[in-house]
């Protein structure tokens, strides 16, 4: 019987001690014990609609750095402000990942892969990629062909298919150009566009399955994960296994097939993974094997596609309601290029407004509004908080992006305010879609590419307007892990 209150008495302890917060911890709301700040941040997300726009409010009431309890998982510190941004991102104890259930479980149960790996692997592969996508072009004219040749192909898949009324899918044939030249990097075969191509869906509607199903803090896999074993089909833990298995499988048997078929030849990045096993498997520490590999592909697709796609669907968006900005852009792709003369990545300094506008949408859609997480690697101080070792932070990019003092109008969609009196393209430190520091995205130029051409083509040859009766656009988007923009319809008329 005393052993019993003892133990209770010492359990309640605990969970009242779980509960205060360590003296310097982070300012926050208080929250309840166990579930911490989980019902609060529901509260709050279901009131702002978007985790972003959550941020945006805890660091107006409480600061630059906010500090949450999220269940048993490490607190949660979201860090707004370009000051407080720029200091986390630089200094290298925050260059972790979260190693939490949820982020093994998505690369076969083991850390892999390069977006939420750290220290030596993460480094040596993030080199790797790098190194190796440059060699297949990435950024150089082999790429802007591949790009410019899907570009052409989608606006004539426009141009047929806008014959018979307003375009519902336009972002699905966005989204499989930009899944073309993402997969001819990694595996070397090309799509044909105009042709349908059961492959081509398979992958894409894998890339969906793997980026729709996620939350920015990582849910309730994340917080309490312990529930799966309770109740696997409540948490979504069975889906989401059944779809890890599937996206896993996809990728494997890629890479097999590479295994089969390549003798020697260095034809794109699975050829040259696969060569850079077989000249570590001698060494003693190797990072590279073929899981590895496989979570590396699959990391590269799930980074890249959707955060791709989307921001070109937002750039559509926005021009279909400031049709002003969209005339301007149109006499601009004129005046430099003409009707026939294709797009180059090299005119992008003949075509600052295209290039403003193309800032000024990525500005305001923040379709990557934090940061991946990060992770304190050791016990640190950040701007007089306490950070414990493992502690996550997420960088809110989208308060750097909306700041008042710096922008003015923020709010205001003005891609005027990227362009100087010479009328050049001025370059603004405070946007940082692509983060910043070591941990910075590692496909921005093959965004900025991809991006530029698609929007250069389409907007040379079509003039994007609404179906008449159409409501108004919720330009804020949908929710995710990326914000994507709203479904629309729209009208592609084509441009005498
Ligand atoms: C408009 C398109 C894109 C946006 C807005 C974007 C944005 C970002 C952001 C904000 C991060 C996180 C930085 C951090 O955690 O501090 C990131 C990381 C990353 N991105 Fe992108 N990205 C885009 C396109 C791409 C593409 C096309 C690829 C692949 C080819 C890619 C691959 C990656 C990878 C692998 C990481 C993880 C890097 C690391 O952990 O060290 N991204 N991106
Ligand atoms: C993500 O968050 C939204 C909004 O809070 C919620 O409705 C949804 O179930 C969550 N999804 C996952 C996979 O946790
Ligand atoms: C690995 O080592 C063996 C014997 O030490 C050698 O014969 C082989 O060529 C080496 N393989 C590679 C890929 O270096
Ligand atoms: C691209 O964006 C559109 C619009 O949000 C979406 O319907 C489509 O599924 C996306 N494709 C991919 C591969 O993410
Ligand atoms: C367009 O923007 C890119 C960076 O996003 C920059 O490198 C380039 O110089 C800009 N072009 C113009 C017109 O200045
Ligand atoms: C941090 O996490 C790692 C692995 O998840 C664990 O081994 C370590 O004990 C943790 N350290 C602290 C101080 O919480």
């Amino acid at each position: 019987m005393w052993f019993i209150i003892i133990c209770l008495t010492i359990f309640i302890i605990k969970i009242v001690h779980d509960w205060q917060r360590p003296r310097k911890f982070p300012p926050g709301p208080r929250g309840l014990p166990i579930v911490g700040n989980i019902l609060d941040l529901k509260r709050l997300v279901d009131k702002m609609k978007f985790y972003s726009h959550a941020w945006c409010h805890l660091a107006d009431i409480y600061g630059s750095i906010v500090g949450l309890k999220l269940g048993i998982s490490e607190p949660l510190i979201i860090v707004s402000g370009r000051d407080a941004v720029i200091e986390m991102m630089s200094r290298p104890e925050f260059d972790g990942r979260p190693n939490g259930f949820i982020h093994r479980h998505r690369t076969g149960g083991k850390r892999r892969g390069v977006i939420f790996t750290d220290g030596d692997i993460w480094r040596d592969q993030k080199r790797f990629i790098l190194k190796t996508l440059k060699e297949f072009g990435y950024g150089k004219i082999a790429m802007e062909d591949i790009i410019l040749n899907d570009a052409v192909s989608l606006t004539s898949i426009i141009e047929s298919s806008a014959k018979s009324g307003p375009l519902t899918n336009l972002y699905d044939i966005t989204s499989i150009a930009v899944l073309n030249s993402l997969w001819t990097l990694v595996a070397g075969t090309r799509f044909d566009l105009e042709k349908k191509n059961s492959k081509l869906m398979e992958i894409l509607s894998i890339i969906n399955d793997i980026v729709r199903n996620i939350n920015v803090t990582g849910g309730i896999l994340t917080h309490l994960p312990f529930l799966r074993h309770i109740s696997p089909g409540l948490t979504g833990f069975t889906a989401l296994n059944q779809r890890q298995i599937r996206v896993f499988q996809f990728f494997k048997n890629e890479v097999t097939k590479h295994k089969a078929e390549t003798h020697g030849e260095l034809r794109n990045f699975i050829d040259v993974y696969l060569a850079e096993i077989k000249k570590q498997s001698n060494s003693t520490v190797s990072y590279f094997d073929e899981e590895q590999l496989i979570s590396v592909v699959k990391d590269l697709f799930t980074a890249g596609v959707e955060t791709t796609n989307n921001t070109i669907g937002f750039i559509i968006t926005y021009l279909v309601v400031k049709q002003d900005v969209q005339r301007k852009v149109h006499e601009e792709i004129d005046r430099v290029l003409g009707k026939e003369v294709l797009p180059r990545i090299a005119d992008k300094n003949r075509l600052p407004y295209l290039n403003a506008t193309i800032a000024e949408v990525s500005r305001l859609a923040n379709v990557g509004p934090t940061s991946v997480a990060h992770r304190a690697t050791t016990d640190t101080v950040l701007l007089g908080y306490e950070i414990k070792k493992n502690y996550t932070l997420l960088a809110n990019l989208r308060s750097v992006h909306l700041d008042e003092k710096h922008w003015g109008d923020p709010k205001k969609f003005r891609p005027e305010r990227f362009i100087n009196d010479k009328g050049e393209y001025v370059e603004d430190p405070w946007l940082m879609q692509f983060g910043f520091g070591r941990r910075k995205c590692l496909g921005e130029t093959l965004a900025k590419n991809n991006i530029f051409l698609f929007t250069a083509c389409l907007l040379q040859k079509f003039q994007f307007v609404l179906p008449p009766k159409h409501s108004n656009p919720e330009l804020d988007g949908i929710d995710g892990f990326t914000i994507a923009p709203p479904d629309i319809s729209i009208i592609a008329v084509k441009r005498a």
